[in-house]
């Protein structure tokens, strides 16, 4: 693991993806205004909202989902590809990161930027971090699936605790300025999701566009756009013949996967964590 990850203010990291160079730019970025950043914890969502957000900002234009790879398109804060792209980004810019809340730059504050949280269902999180861990070469074996739910409970995996990265959101100073939506809200009415998202940015879209857009960002669709199924990326670095990056894109998957005392343990180690919280969480 010293050779496949970076500890970064107690946060594990993949140095493939990451360095101090990286996170050091990412703490030096200037925000604007008129910036949108969607917040993850890993395999909440990121992906499909670096394909909403160019949609929705530039009026359903399909050009950049059409011509640029995700990663450029809507890069990561944190991520290495940043510093590459960050000079040739239009405005209104929109990036993804799945940093905790106090990890957010200094220009963050002071800015006006917008900030969408999605979250997803942690026991569907573990499910889809697990075959992400076995495709992409650059993560460590995750072991069975009993020992990788059990580093994902005492939070040894990239970017720490679930718990946190929801609590440390949940509790900022952003008022209007951060619009938190689910994973499994988007996926049970996709148009009603991009309807709250475009209200939420003063995107003024007609009934058209999103029914538009919502054909766009559907699991299929972007499965066999080339560039957002992560076709493009070496098969040195991901494998897929392992598992596709867009897996399975439902809400529940978990159940085919946890017995009944993984399923125990699960809820108990997750429930005493957010015991005390003002927020619920709105699934069984
Ligand atoms: S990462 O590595 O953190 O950027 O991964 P992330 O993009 O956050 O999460 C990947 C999961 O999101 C699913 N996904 C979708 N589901 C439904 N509809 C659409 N359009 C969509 N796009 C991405 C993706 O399939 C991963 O979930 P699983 O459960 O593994 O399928």
């Amino acid at each position: 693991s010293e050779d496949m990850y970076m500890l970064y203010r107690g946060l594990m990291l993949p140095k493939e993806t990451h360095s101090l160079e990286s996170l050091q730019f990412a703490q030096e970025l200037a925000f604007k205004d008129e910036d949108v950043v969607s917040v993850t914890y890993p395999k909440s969502g990121t992906v499909w909202m670096q394909e909403i957000l160019p949609l929705v900002l530039n009026g359903g234009d399909l050009t950049p989902i059409q011509t640029t790879p995700n990663w450029d398109r809507v890069p990561w804060l944190e991520e290495k590809r940043l510093a590459v792209v960050v000079d040739q980004m239009t405005s209104p810019r929109a990036l993804v990161t799945h940093f905790p809340y106090n990890l957010m730059p200094p220009s963050f504050h002071t800015s006006k930027a917008k900030v969408i949280y999605v979250m997803r269902n942690p026991k569907d999180i573990v499910v889809s971090s697990y075959y992400f861990h076995q495709m992409a070469v650059f993560l460590e074996d995750p072991g069975t699936f009993d020992e990788f739910m059990g580093k994902f409970l005492e939070g040894r995996v990239l970017f720490g605790k679930w718990t946190d990265h929801v609590k440390s959101w949940k509790h900022t100073e952003l008022g209007d300025r951060i619009m938190y939506i689910t994973y499994e809200e988007m996926v049970q009415d996709l148009p009603a999701a991009l309807r709250r998202i475009s209200d939420f940015l003063g995107s003024n879209l007609s009934e058209e566009t999103i029914q538009k857009i919502a054909e766009h960002c559907s699991f299929n669709t972007m499965k066999e756009n080339g560039m957002s199924n992560f076709s493009l990326v070496n098969k040195l670095y991901m494998d897929f013949d392992k598992s596709p990056f867009l897996r399975k894109g439902v809400a529940g998957d978990w159940k085919n996967h946890f017995s009944s005392e993984q399923l125990a343990r699960f809820t108990s180690v997750i429930s005493k964590e957010l015991e005390g919280e003002r927020f619920s969480l709105p699934w069984s």
